[in-house]
């Protein structure tokens, strides 16, 4: 716990977002998915809208690209692209059930003015596996996006990216283990990552909030920061008061459908940073 409350900031933000017309579970690509169990579209529908709604509210712009028949895990649109300065690194997806997406963000960028959109040649799941920390990017490997993914986002984006392996099938994206809270500020689950990745994390990160299992079962890593507001899943009650602590406020958010198919708030949200 840090001596003094920090002081944090909020900065306005622009999301891109996919509402889940189409959502439900028919297939199973990670741990959480059991297409044997009932989802509601409708219900992930309304979640999905009250978090649409909270973005608006707090401030934010939020953009949306259409769904597309056949594609239940597009909602997840942090997996899309990763997008820095105005340049899409458009996602290459690890299994087939979802490599029609690739199309439908690609297409997006190229209609909606992105001058440098380019398709990743190897599998990267965007800002699921690389997450925007200040100058550099914290990109994820192990499960989905591949080593080869890191060089090359390095090289279009132009800046260090910190290649951190994951070991828990659970936390299979970066963004289920690790959340940014400030340029200079994040939080992480230490048990997801392998020893070398927490020792960089440690040198990096000194002053991190350190969630547990119990916080990392709930989501509660999958979480959407402004600098200040952090919108969490409800049940990461535990972790939400560790923000407190740290100068952060939690909104909690209920998105108990959309976890159904391993995903939360952050999941659901893409960052477009403008050039
Ligand atoms: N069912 C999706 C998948 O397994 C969930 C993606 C969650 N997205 C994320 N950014 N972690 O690919």
């Amino acid at each position: 716990m840090p001596t003094q409350t920090p002081e944090r900031t909020a900065r306005p933000r622009r999301y891109l977002m996919c509402r889940p017309t189409y959502f439900t579970v028919d297939y199973a690509i990670n741990p959480w998915m059991d297409p044997a169990q009932p989802t509601d579209t409708a219900l992930a529908v309304r979640q999905w809208e009250r978090l649409y709604w909270l973005y608006r509210r707090l401030g934010h712009t939020v953009e949306l690209i259409d769904p597309v028949p056949g594609l239940p895990d597009m909602v997840y649109a942090a997996n899309g692209a990763t997008v820095l300065d105005g340049r899409a690194l458009v996602a290459t997806f690890r299994y087939p059930e979802r490599a029609a997406e690739s199309e439908a963000y690609q297409a997006w960028f190229r209609s909606h003015g992105y001058r440098e959109v380019q398709r990743a040649g190897h599998v990267n799941e965007g800002e699921g596996d690389h997450l925007v920390a200040g100058g550099r990017v914290l990109a994820g490997t192990g499960f989905r996006t591949s080593r080869a993914a890191h060089a090359e986002a390095g090289e279009f984006f132009g800046v260090p990216v910190v290649g951190l392996t994951l070991v828990d099938p659970r936390f299979y994206h970066l963004d289920t283990a690790l959340a940014v809270l400030a340029d200079d500020h994040v939080m992480y689950y230490p048990e997801a990552f392998d020893a070398d990745s927490r020792a960089v994390l440690r040198t990096l990160y000194p002053d991190a909030l350190l969630a547990d299992r119990a916080d990392a079962e709930v989501f509660g890593l999958n979480a959407v920061s402004d600098g200040r507001r952090v919108l969490l899943p409800e049940a990461a009650k535990h972790l939400a008061g560790r923000l407190v602590e740290h100068g952060y406020q939690p909104v909690p958010v209920d998105v108990s459908e959309l976890l159904k198919g391993g995903g939360g708030a952050k999941c659901c949200t893409l960052e477009l940073r403008p050039a």
